[in-house]
């Protein structure tokens, strides 16, 4: 079978979808603080053969604007955050084949720390962990973790290049023939098969060894989302997985071009990796129903939405400027949060120096627009899937939902079966792991 398109659930383990407005929907579960809430999403996506359910995870609500939680925490923007990797563990039990994978930080948990949690969970989930490695924005998030303030962008990616290091040292410890458990003679493991990190680096210190016996994947998958050029050169270095957002389809068919030429200059091989933007498909049996289904969608987002996000993504507070008023040249360049959406909103209005409301135009922030659509019937979403897919924009995606467990028991049993029988996506697991699933034959030593 020809190379399967690779399908993501992009999964918040909070109040609302990465649209934050997807509470509000009529149709939206509101149990996001019990297991079953979870356990359906699992679910659909498994009986749609995902590869991968992925939980995103920020390590504060968004309290940048106007200094303040009180807005986002009245309007439900993204406030309730639970633990992700214990969520996920609770799903390694109820699912058999899907992909688990979270977001943990690098700037805030010790590499021995996130070393352990995603070996545990490969082990439990029999090979189907992945970690979506961060680097954290803002200084919310830094307050809430015992720092004074977020890492400036590019030094937060340098340390996470040694962070790397110390986490698959750590993956790496233990030989696979490692655990003998003979009875007989005694022995539980063989000394020589397991070995001690003993790294002293520049940002960090780990001796080991590590407590986890080699996982069934070898190493948790590893995924990774950068945007800017550090970002993206970190993600060709490490990542097996890259998450993009990509406007429209000629911007992607030009940055994944980019990537791949990156790739082979730095010998890298493209079959090692996937590139899957961010996607909200609506789809509907009929045109006109998905289009009633998106106007619905649309109305549901708030002007707080977009001012708390922004406000927490660039890590500047929004409210402390008039709608109408400027950016000055001094405040733009110090941003220090999601440098891109600044970028993307110079370039989309035109101006040197944007509005607020220029910025929660362009940028789209809070809206289902942040991302590119696909509203339609069951063949029309298909149709814009495999033009992205064969014209070499993508090799698969990232599902945002415009809410749950809604939009992906539509995707899975409209679009799927649409898929499928185009041959563009798999119709069965082709393995038991993660890794597997996805097409890759074994663990790349970067
Ligand atoms: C699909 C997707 C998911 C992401 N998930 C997270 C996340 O869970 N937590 C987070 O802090 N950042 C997340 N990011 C942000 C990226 O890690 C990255 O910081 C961002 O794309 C900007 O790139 P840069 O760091 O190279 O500037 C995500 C990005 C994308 C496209």
């Amino acid at each position: 079978m020809a190379r399967s398109m690779a399908l993501v659930g992009f999964v918040q383990a909070q109040n609302c979808s990465n649209y934050a407005a997807s509470w509000r929907h009529p149709e939206a579960a509101h149990d996001f603080l019990t297991l079953p809430y979870y356990q359906r999403i699992a679910r659909t996506l498994e009986a749609g053969k995902f590869q991968l359910m992925f939980f995103d995870d920020r390590l504060a609500m968004p309290d940048i604007f106007e200094g303040s939680h009180a807005e986002s925490v009245r309007n439900g923007v993204r406030v309730v955050k639970l633990d992700p990797l214990v969520v996920l563990a609770t799903l390694a039990a109820d699912t058999t084949r899907l992909g688990l994978g979270a977001t943990m930080s690098t700037s805030y948990y010790p590499p021995f720390h996130v070393a352990r949690s995603f070996a545990t969970l490969d082990h439990l989930s029999n090979g189907r962990a992945g970690w979506n490695v961060v680097t954290s924005l803002n200084d919310s998030e830094a307050f809430n973790m015992g720092a004074t303030g977020s890492i400036a962008h590019d030094t937060r990616y340098d340390r996470s290049d040694e962070y790397m290091e110390v986490v698959l040292g750590h993956w790496n410890a233990w030989q696979a023939d490692a655990l003998t458990l003979d009875r007989d003679s005694g022995e539980f493991a063989d000394p020589a098969k397991v070995s001690r990190l003993d790294h002293v680096g520049e940002y960090f210190r780990s001796r080991g060894p590590h407590t986890v016996p080699r996982t069934p994947q070898d190493h948790p998958l590893i995924i990774q989302a950068g945007q800017s050029g550090r970002g993206r050169e970190f993600a060709l270095r490490w990542a097996e997985l890259i998450f993009a957002i990509f406007p429209n389809l000629d911007f992607a068919k030009r940055v994944y071009g980019e990537i791949e030429a990156q790739a082979l200059a730095s010998d890298r091989d493209p079959e090692s990796y996937r590139v899957a933007p961010l996607i909200y498909p609506i789809v509907a049996e009929s045109q006109a129903e998905a289009e009633d289904k998106a106007a619905l969608i649309e109305s549901l987002a708030k002007p707080i939405d977009g001012l708390a996000l922004l406000s927490e993504a660039l890590n500047f507070d929004f409210g402390s400027k008039g709608l109408d008023e400027p950016f000055s040249d001094d405040e733009l360049d110090a941003i220090s949060g999601l440098r891109s959406i600044r970028d993307r909103v110079i370039k989309l209005s035109g101006k040197a120096n944007p509005t607020v409301a220029e910025f929660v135009k362009f940028s789209a922030r809070g809206t289902i627009k942040e991302a590119p659509n696909f509203i339609g019937s069951p063949t029309q979403v298909a149709d814009g899937l495999e033009q992205w897919f064969t014209e070499k924009a993508c090799d698969g995606f990232v599902v945002g939902a415009s809410h749950v467990p809604g939009a992906y028991v539509d995707f899975v049993e409209l679009v799927v079966p649409e898929l499928q029988r185009r041959g563009l996506f798999h119709k069965d697991y082709p393995s038991s792991t993660l890794r597997g699933n996805l097409g890759f034959s074994g663990y790349r030593a970067p």
